[in-house]
């Protein structure tokens, strides 16, 4: 495909929605093509509303395999009605959490397995991969530390509700993925301020894709 696909990957509270929201405008300015920044899950009307499904704290009884097969139902939709379509027309389309998530949150955290989920993923896929995927590594504590502290401000989920240990095993299969896949995922320290995060990232992208600038 003729677009450039960027992947933000990284524990809860990491910031990867805020420095995605800062780091966009920046991009903006700086690049030659357009830009289309989307969620998972979500990012389509389809895709939303299985979302909603997930994250409703009301689910209590989810089974984690039918968890997990939401989340690959919502990113094939988004994949299909927005990912493809973006890439196709030459775009730099960046997603805020892709496959990775599935493999270290179903896959790791819950327990599933990492090769089972990545194996329902490529169902899913077809084998897309994103060209880089920036991962913003923080301690699972301090995560959870920034979520607390922003909790006016932000919508309670289901998957708030997580102990410690859970955000714990998915940062540390976080760092396993990125030791393997040291070709496509980058890790950023994400403990500096949203500023330095985004300088940074804008930096890599930079770095990776210079004849876009
Ligand atoms: N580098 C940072 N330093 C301090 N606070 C941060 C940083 N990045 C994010 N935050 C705060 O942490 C909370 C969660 O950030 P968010 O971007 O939603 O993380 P994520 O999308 O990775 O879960 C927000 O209140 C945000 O303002
Ligand atoms: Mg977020």
């Amino acid at each position: 495909m003729e677009g450039i696909f960027i992947t933000i990957e990284g524990p809860d509270g990491a910031g990867k929605t805020s420095v995605l929201r800062e780091l966009l405008p920046r991009l903006e300015d700086a690049m030659t093509i357009d830009i289309v920044a989307t969620r998972e899950p979500g990012g389509s009307r389809i895709a939303e509303e299985i979302r909603e499904l997930i994250l409703n704290p009301a689910n209590t009884e989810m089974d984690v395999r039918t968890e997990a097969l939401l989340y690959t139902a919502s990113r094939r939709q988004h994949l299909v009605e927005k990912i493809k379509p973006t890439l196709a027309r030459g775009a730099l389309l960046i997603c805020d959490r892709f496959v990775d998530s599935s493999l270290v949150y179903q896959g790791a955290g819950r327990g599933i397995g990492i090769q089972e989920v990545a194996e329902m993923n490529r169902f899913a896929t077809e084998g897309i991969e994103p060209d880089l995927t920036l991962y913003l590594d923080i301690e699972a504590s301090v995560g959870l530390e920034r979520i607390n502290r922003s909790k006016e401000e932000r919508q309670f989920d289901r998957l708030d509700q997580e102990k410690l240990e859970f955000h714990e095993q998915v940062r540390a299969a976080y760092l396993t993925l990125v030791e393997d896949n040291q070709e496509r995922i980058i890790l950023i320290d994400a403990a500096g301020s949203i500023e330095e995060v985004v300088t940074t990232c804008f930096n890599l992208i930079k770095e990776r894709f210079p004849t876009r600038f």
